[in-house]
């Protein structure tokens, strides 16, 4: 049945394809403000280090493996390693966990898009506050589930069409069409008037918390786990994705170049988007406080003037709330940016969460092969996307913890706080998945292949498209620099996530 199985159509193809599954939601939303949370430069310093150590061998690896065993990510573990055989189960959970929340981020994508053309559309409308919008929306569970519904339902076409005829089509579209935009926009944010403070504040040592927009610069400890979380997740790394692709890919391909490329690209849209995000948010807290704007003290309880520490740069509500604000003050344009901003989001969260998907259809298609019957794509697609629906439906209802079915506040309040994730659903699936199991499947991942399967047996694949002398490097980063980093890293992020103060 191998030759049912489908490739890409080229390099190029898959090539954005899998930038396409790297660049998403990690890119704009999360490297931006965890590079300001984390003292900007130094974040970005060990962001780049653990990129070329860790991020660009495992992406090797990875896209190697999938190629050499020409399967997705449970086939491929099971034909090689006798021990770690289950890790490619923890590859598909993975995924699967994380679409329950990627998908309901997508859907709020869409509502913006929308919110932002009917503002454009009808101009001179009275407009709400970036708050008032972002609580509206939350608060209607019904809306949430309708666009998350859509969202998937987006994706299902695009995973139904197969490799090359869905994913590749969508991203040789999709990429370049989000390269224009996200220029588009760093060009409007940086002419705004105090845009040059977010630069300071991501590229210059020390400013952020010189500036006073943080108290403190975090312990190195934390930076690291921060650095490396945001790196697996930002490259699409131990969620089986990168193994999936790479069993689609032909054998004369670069694998060092194609993974050098990745790396990047990704490395280089999230600069991007914090450079198009930061200094945004960043002038339009300035020109907040420059008009005299005042906020309730979380410790006092009074009111007081604003401050650099209370531009907000973190969490969910920088997209949906922050620089919608931002976009509303820009007056009849703002809407167009608005529509621009959002729907190179969702561009951006569609190609990664076909790639998520794609690992889940991937299993279930070989699955079939190996029974020796020819799988039926539009058939298994349609159930994933319905089984992701019924979780994301979960996550969605409860509406970052301000709906129904919040089981987290009622159980903080009866054990105290257990940890990081407990107060939504949301930030619950996160822990478990890319908290936990992306960095300890990254961990399993390199000790089976650095001592278990042998770094030669990756090589030899690696060796069919690509001359590059790379043999040392691999093999020494494969057998300490990734075990330890990730080690590393699963501590660093279960010590934050738990808070039990190891570091
Ligand atoms: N890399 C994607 C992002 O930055 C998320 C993702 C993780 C996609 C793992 C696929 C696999 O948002």
């Amino acid at each position: 049945m191998e030759q049912n199985r489908g490739s890409w159509g080229s390099n190029i193809g898959f090539l954005l394809a899998a930038i396409g599954s790297a660049v998403g939601l990690g890119n704009i939303w999360g490297f931006p403000y965890k590079m300001g949370k984390s003292g900007g430069f130094t974040f970005l310093l060990i962001y780049l280090l653990l990129a070329v150590f860790v991020g660009f061998i495992i992406m090797m690896g990875e896209l190697s493996l999938g190629r050499k065993t020409g399967k997705g990510t449970v086939g491929a573990y099971r034909s090689l390693s006798k021990r770690f055989k289950w890790i490619g189960w923890l590859a598909v959970f993975s995924p699967f966990v994380i679409m329950s929340f990627y998908s309901v981020l997508g859907g709020y994508c869409i509502e913006y898009m929308s919110l932002n053309l009917s503002n454009l559309a009808f101009a001179g409308a009275e407009i709400k506050t970036g708050a008032d919008l972002f609580g509206a929306m939350l608060t209607n569970p019904f809306g949430c589930v309708m666009f998350t519904l859509l969202f998937l339902v987006i994706c299902y076409l695009i995973n139904r069409g197969g490799v090359s005829g869905g994913i590749e089509k969508f991203n040789k579209v999709g990429m370049p069409a989000l390269f224009v935009m996200l220029v588009i926009i760093i060009i409007r944010s940086l002419t705004l008037p105090g845009a040059m403070e977010g630069l300071k504040f991501m590229f210059v040592p020390g400013y952020a918390v010189k500036a006073g927009f943080i108290k403190e610069a975090p312990k190195f400890a934390t930076v690291l786990a921060t650095a490396g979380g945001q790196m697996f997740f930002s490259l699409s790394l131990a969620m089986g994705a990168m193994i999936t692709y790479g069993s689609y890919l032909s054998k004369q391909e670069d694998l060092v170049k194609n993974s050098a490329i990745i790396v990047i690209a990704d490395t280089i849209v999230a600069t991007m988007a914090g450079i198009a995000v930061i200094p945004a948010a960043v002038a339009n807290g300035i020109a907040q406080i420059n008009a005299g704007a005042t906020v309730i003290d979380a410790v006092t309880g009074l009111e007081r003037a604003m401050t650099f520490a209370d531009i907000k740069l973190g969490g969910p509500s920088l997209l949906f709330v922050t620089l919608q604000d931002v976009f509303q003050a820009m007056g009849t344009v703002g809407p167009l940016f608005g529509v621009i901003f959002y729907l190179l989001v969702l561009i951006a969260a569609i190609s990664s969460a076909i790639s998520l998907i794609e690992v889940v259809v991937t299993y279930f298609m070989d699955r079939a092969a190996e029974k020796g019957k020819q799988g039926n794509r539009p058939k298994v697609v349609l159930w994933v996307c319905l089984a992701i629906l019924v979780e994301a439906t979960v996550v969605a209802l409860d509406g970052l913890g301000t709906n129904v079915l919040n089981i987290w506040v009622p159980l903080q309040n009866s054990f105290g706080v257990i940890g990081e994730f407990n107060d939504c659903w949301l930030d619950f699936m996160d822990t478990l998945s890319e908290g936990i199991a992306m960095p300890l499947g990254a961990l399993l991942m390199s000790l089976m292949v650095g001592w278990e399967i042998k770094p030669k047996t990756l090589l030899d694949e690696i060796h069919q498209g690509s001359a590059a002398k790379i043999d040392g490097f691999f093999s020494f980063c494969m057998k300490f620099i990734v075990p330890l980093g990730m080690l590393l890293i699963l501590v660093g992020q279960v010590d934050t996530f738990f808070h039990l103060g190891i570091f």
